[in-house]
């Protein structure tokens, strides 16, 4: 891809109709972050900020028909993966993407929601593990689905968090370039550390905790803003590191101005459009 084109980024990913998290959070993240974005609907959720009410999975043959039109036409860049329900729904991702074989596949192992619903079937853990981890660039796990995905209990300390991204890049080829970012915000403290590991440096990317309740989505943002930062990194020096961090700045600030809107009673989304609107405030000031 030359320097000059937009990437193509697709989520495939749940709805959730309060567009905090999910395939609509990941559009805005896209789209605020430089991206054209696409998106298949891997499940429909009836949510907001508060609980999952219920969730519906289209069936397989339709989401495969989803992915097959989409990548017959659209050259695809980069690709975001989130919640995905259930193994069958996992199997499919992974055959087709077995098929098209897209680089930069982004994978936000979603299990439970912030609200504390669960997002992902249990029998999904091995076809997750066996079937599309191997086709990943990246997997972006927070502390619990890092346990899970080990087989273990959640890291607890920094020190764990070593070894459980160490562990966790096991579960990636060894033969070829990639990556875990394993998210700490399940720790307890004000300060927030991921770690960035490719099987050779460990990245310590240390944060302060914004205190506010709308988290709503922020995995799913951070994913998200990897996966359309990535391909517009390539040309640089370390533009994994680089897609990272401007991915983690922009979720901070997401964030921090997370106050400007008022949406929901429970924990609600951040701001993904927070430096163009601040724009458009200077703007209409100024007129
Ligand atoms: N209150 C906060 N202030 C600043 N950064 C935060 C805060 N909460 C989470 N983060 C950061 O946001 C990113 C996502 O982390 P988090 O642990 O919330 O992921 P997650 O549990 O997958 O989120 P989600 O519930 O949306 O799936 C991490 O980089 C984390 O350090
Ligand atoms: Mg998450």
């Amino acid at each position: 891809m030359s320097t000059t084109t937009i990437p193509n980024v697709v989520s495939i990913a749940g709805v959730d109709p309060s567009g905090g998290a999910g395939l609509l959070a990941d559009l805005k993240t896209f789209s605020a972050l430089g991206a054209y974005g696409c998106g298949v609907v891997a499940a429909l959720t009836a949510q907001n900020t508060c609980a999952v009410t219920g969730v519906h999975t289209p069936p397989t043959e339709f989401l495969q028909r989803q992915i097959d039109t989409l990548f017959a036409d659209v050259s695809i860049h980069a690709v975001k993966l989130g919640m995905l329900g259930d193994a069958a729904v996992v199997r499919t991702v992974a055959e087709r993407l077995a098929h098209f074989s897209p680089p930069d596949v982004i994978c936000d192992p979603v299990m439970v929601a912030k609200s504390g619903d669960t997002l992902l079937a249990k029998s999904a853990i091995a076809m997750l593990r066996e079937a599309l981890l191997p086709q990943c660039f990246m997997i972006t796990p927070n502390l619990p689905e890092a346990g899970v995905l080990l087989g273990e209990r959640a890291p607890e300390s920094i020190k764990e968090m070593y070894r459980g991204a160490e562990r966790l890049r096991e579960l990636l080829p060894t033969s070829s370039e990639r990556w875990v970012l394993l998210k700490g915000g399940h720790l307890p403290g004000n300060e927030l550390m991921d770690l960035l590991f490719d099987g050779d440096r460990m990245l310590e990317l240390p944060a302060r905790r914004v205190e506010t309740k709308n988290t709503h989505g922020t995995g799913c943002t951070l994913s998200s803003a990897i996966a359309a930062l990535l391909p517009q990194s390539r040309t640089g020096l370390r533009p994994v590191e680089a897609a990272v961090r401007t991915a983690r700045a922009y979720l901070q600030r997401a964030i921090a101005d997370s106050g400007a809107l008022a949406v929901g009673h429970g924990h609600g989304p951040v701001h993904h459009f927070h430096a163009l609107w601040a724009q458009r405030g200077a703007r209409t000031h100024t007129q």
